[in-house]
C-alpha cells in the first residue's frame, strides 16, 4: 500500500516553486502536483465564480487522491478559499500560501515594501487584512500584474522571457518617498520566483525579494503526521493537468521536476 500523497495545488506551474522546497524537507514523501490549467489564470477570475470552481474541483481531487495534506501553492486561490476549504472539508489538512506581509514588515529598514501579486490577490480582503494586522507602520504598495504569471509559464516551458515586459510589470513596485525607497518586494504569486533573476536584472535598484516557498514547506512538515512506513519506498510523483492536455513542453518540464504527467 502506498502512503497517502501530499497534494500540491496551483492554477499552473507556479506551485512547482513550493514543491521543490517541500521535496527538500520531505524527501521520503510522495507528491501529487495538480495544475488547474483549464482555469488559468486565476488572477483574472471574479471571486464568487472562482471560489465555487475551486471547492468543486477539490471534491473530486480529495476523492481521487486521498491526500494526507494539501498545499494550496497559490496566493490567488488561498486568499479567497482557504477558510472555505477548511470548513467544507473539515477532515482534511490544508496549508495555504498568502502574501508574506508579516516577514516583510519585520525585515524592512526603509519602511517601504511592495507586494507583487496577481490582480486577484491584490483585490482580496484577506490581503488588506494582513496589511492591517502586520504592517500598519509600513508604507505598503500593492502591485497587481496582469502578465507575469503567464510570462513565467512561457519561460518555464519554452525558456524565453521578454525582459522589457518584466521591467514594465515590476516598475510600480519601486517607490521613493521622503528620501527613503522600497527595500523589499514580496513575491505574492508562486509563479514569480521563476522570474526573480530577470526581476533582479531589470530592477531600478537592489531590493530583497521574498519568496515564501521554504516557509510554506516548513509549515507543511510541521503538520504532517509521522509516516506509516518505517522506511517509506520512494514511489513515482505525478502531475495532473485539469485540461487533460499537457503538451510536449509541459511533459518535459514535469519530467525535469521528477513528475510524470498523468
Ligand atoms: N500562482 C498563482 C498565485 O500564487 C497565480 C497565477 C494565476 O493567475 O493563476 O497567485
Amino acid at each position: 500500500m502506498n502512503e497517502p500523497p501530499i497534494m500540491v495545488f496551483d492554477s499552473g506551474v507556479g506551485g512547482l516553486t513550493v514543491l521543490r522546497e517541500a521535496r527538500v524537507l520531505m524527501p521520503d514523501r510522495r507528491f501529487i502536483y495538480v495544475a488547474d490549467d483549464a482555469a488559468f489564470p486565476y488572477g483574472a477570475w471574479e471571486e464568487p465564480a472562482l471560489g465555487k470552481h475551486i471547492i468543486g474541483l477539490f471534491n473530486g481531487l480529495i476523492e481521487r487522491f486521498r491526500p494526507v495534506l494539501s498545499i494550496i501553492a497559490c496566493n490567488t486561490a488561498s486568499t479567497l478559499v482557504i477558510d472555505a476549504l477548511r470548513k467544507v472539508f473539515p477532515d482534511e489538512t490544508f496549508v495555504g500560501t498568502v502574501p508574506a506581509i508579516k516577514p516583510a514588515a519585520e525585515r524592512t529598514r526603509s519602511g517601504i515594501v511592495s507586494v507583487l501579486a496577481t490582480p486577484g490577490t491584490v483585490k482580496r480582503q484577506y490581503t488588506r487584512d494582513l496589511i492591517r494586522q502586520w504592517a500598519t507602520k509600513c508604507h505598503v504598495r500593492l502591485v497587481g500584474s496582469d502578465r507575469l504569471a503567464a510570462l513565467a509559464e512561457t519561460y518555464m516551458r519554452d525558456g524565453f522571457v521578454d525582459e522589457e515586459v518584466v521591467r514594465a510589470e515590476i516598475s510600480p513596485c519601486f517607490v521613493e518617498l521622503e528620501g527613503r525607497s522600497t527595500d523589499i518586494v514580496v513575491l505574492a504569486c508562486t509563479h514569480y520566483p521563476f522570474l526573480v533573476n530577470r526581476m533582479r536584472k531589470t530592477a531600478p535598484w537592489p531590493v530583497d525579494w521574498i519568496d515564501p516557498a521554504e516557509a510554506i514547506a516548513r509549515r507543511a512538515l510541521s503538520l504532517l503526521p509521522p509516516s506509516r512506513q518505517a522506511a517509506p519506498a520512494r514511489t513515482e510523483d505525478c502531475a495532473l493537468f485539469t485540461s487533460g492536455k499537457a503538451d510536449f513542453a509541459t511533459r518535459r518540464l514535469m519530467h525535469g521536476f521528477g513528475l510524470t504527467a498523468l
